[in-house]
């Protein structure tokens, strides 16, 4: 859900209330297991919120955002004004399901971070992540997923069960994803799952590192 800040008016920033209540859990997350050098590229940065918060958090890194929506690049270039000491890079146009993507090689993406995105996509999105992962990540390069999933062998929530229907309704192509499908998917791009971390309000971090 999106809500306008109270100084939108002057730097078109929006506010996300999830983003608002997850980003220091994942902060702390990705400060542990993100390289310490290189970019890190988000996919569907949406209000840009995280951007800066990561980026400031995370000051050896090169934080650069994008979306598939480029009405989002307001706000995300709203809140890129109030970074001090990491200021995220311009946003770019990537349409994720394409997996294609094309990065001078100087941009040097040592991890892809991609929150609550792939339950509110189709799952071509999900497949062109795993596709663009492996062919922008160096060895070693991490592929960082939040969000909810459905994992074989642990009941799923209420609210992420009643969440899955929502957006089904919403959407038919959207939904929460099955770990063990995005895994599987995974390894063909050359890409290992981490432990699975558990998150707050049944959400998890989601690591891959490729070969
Ligand atoms: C629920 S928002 C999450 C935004 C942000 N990551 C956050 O956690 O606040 C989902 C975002 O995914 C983006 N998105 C949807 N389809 C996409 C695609 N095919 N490629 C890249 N981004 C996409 C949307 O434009 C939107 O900004």
């Amino acid at each position: 859900m999106i809500q306008k800040s109270p100084l939108s008016e002057k730097f078109s920033r929006k506010t996300s209330i999830s983003a608002t209540r997850n980003a220091a859990h994942i902060q702390q997350i990705l400060k542990k297991v993100l390289p310490k050098y290189g970019s890190v590229l988000e996919i569907g940065s949406g209000t840009g919120q995280h951007s800066v918060v990561f980026a400031e958090a995370l000051p050896s890194l090169k934080w650069i955002p994008s979306d598939a929506d480029n009405l989002n690049f307001d706000s995300i270039n709203g809140w890129r004004q109030l970074a001090i000491n990491n200021t995220p890079d311009t946003p770019r146009l990537i349409d994720a399901s394409s997996g294609n993507w094309f990065f001078n090689v100087n941009d040097n993406i040592t991890s892809i971070v991609v929150i609550n995105v792939i339950h509110i996509s189709p799952w071509s999105v999900t497949k062109g992540i795993l596709k663009g992962a492996q062919q922008i990540l160096p060895r070693g390069g991490v592929l960082y997923f939040y969000g909810p999933f459905i994992q074989d062998n642990i009941t799923t929530a209420h609210s992420n069960l009643a969440f899955d229907n929502y957006l089904k309704t919403e959407n038919s192509s959207w939904g929460l994803r099955n770990l063990k499908e995005i895994e599987s998917l995974a390894q063909e791009h050359s890409l290992v799952l981490e432990p699975v971390i558990k998150m707050p309000a049944n959400n998890l971090s989601v690591i891959f590192k490729k070969k």
